[in-house]
């Protein structure tokens, strides 16, 4: 393997990416201290919540509620999800500092996902870009469906690079290429990230996978091999999207912190913790935790996970 990278930092997403997804809904004081619980185990990079229309995800409706609750000065950069104008007003409402832009390298995607299609979504994104720039908030962007998309199957390496490069012209500092539902094998992400990464300088690329086929932890060394150093997670292997049939959870956090750690690269991030966090919101979810990580302490903890 190539030089590895010595620190990587990782994105937790599981109160976004994750609760999103979930059936059950999440009393808004159990998901801010979650937030702080995660803040807790070390993480610096958290995805709080979103704000999109709150009828087309309804588990998220309480995102000004929870932005407003997120501590300050703790050295934690919270942010959240933007679809468009309306969703940025109520951003710039609750303070917060970060908010991820998201499109698709699938039209159809895109359409099912925000009613738009790529073009008029990187359209539709340069007011609110230029907007929260002013204001002080800093953009990441996403590339959804960035490998296979449930719609249109397999996805062009060169409208991936096209639209990754769209989302850096409009501000955003770091772009997440995202296998959506998880189909991604390390080939595609040498092939892929690598043909991006000609273009778009690796520092601005986070990588982004679910684990739906058990790839995700694989993915993430083809992404180290390719030198890139951010990588989306989630608590307890949370989360899949809602928009996409068949994708399942995140990648789990805690089984990426163990596999990095364990290679030698610092995460700055407790297993422990992730798992303890993870397993109290499972509670309110109803069901178990799937990471590798969560069912080995509960084994040994003598209790399910
Ligand atoms: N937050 C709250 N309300 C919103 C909103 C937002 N971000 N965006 C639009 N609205 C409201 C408008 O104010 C308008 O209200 P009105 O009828 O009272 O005037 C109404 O919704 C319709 O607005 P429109 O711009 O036509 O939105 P839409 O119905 O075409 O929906 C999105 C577009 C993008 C807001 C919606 O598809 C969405 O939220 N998608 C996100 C999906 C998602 O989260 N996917 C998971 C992430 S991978
Ligand atoms: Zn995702």
């Amino acid at each position: 393997m190539a030089t590895l990278p010595e620190r990587i930092k990782i994105v937790e997403v599981g109160p976004r990416d994750g609760l999103q997804n979930e059936a059950k809904p999440v009393p808004t004081d159990r998901k801010i201290a979650f937030i702080e619980a995660l803040a807790d185990a070390g993480l610096k990079q958290i995805e709080a919540t979103s704000f999109v229309h709150p009828k087309t995800v309804p588990q998220l409706a309480d995102a000004v509620e929870v932005a407003k609750a997120l501590p300050r000065g703790d050295g934690v950069v919270y942010s959240a999800l933007v679809p468009n104008e309306k969703g940025l007003d109520r951003a710039v409402e609750s303070g917060i500092r970060r908010i991820a832009l998201f499109t698709a390298a699938s039209d159809t995607f895109a359409r099912r996902n925000l009613r738009m299609s790529i073009d008029e979504s990187v359209n539709a994104f340069r007011p609110v870009a230029r907007r929260a720039l002013q204001a002080g908030i800093t953009v990441r962007g996403y590339v959804s469906t960035a490998f296979v998309c449930p719609y249109e199957g397999e996805i062009a390496k060169e409208r991936v690079r096209d639209v990754t490069e769209r989302l850096v012209e409009l501000g955003c500092d770091e772009v997440a290429v995202s296998d959506t539902i998880g189909a991604a094998a390390p080939g595609d992400v040498l092939a892929t990230v690598g043909f991006v990464a000609e273009r778009v300088p690796r520092k601005k690329i986070a990588l982004h996978f679910h684990d739906t086929y058990g790839t995700a932890l694989a993915n993430v060394c083809a992404g180290l091999q390719l030198g890139i150093e951010t990588y989306d997670s989630s608590a307890g292997g949370l989360g899949g999207c809602p928009f996409a049939p068949g994708s399942t959870g995140n990648l789990a956090t805690e089984d990426l912190v163990y596999m990095l750690e364990r290679m030698g690269i610092r995460t700055g991030v407790k297993l422990e913790k992730v798992v303890k966090a993870a397993q109290d919101i499972a509670q309110c979810i109803g069901h178990e935790l799937h990471s590798k990580q969560a069912r080995r302490l509960g084994k040994a903890n003598g209790k399910q996970p």
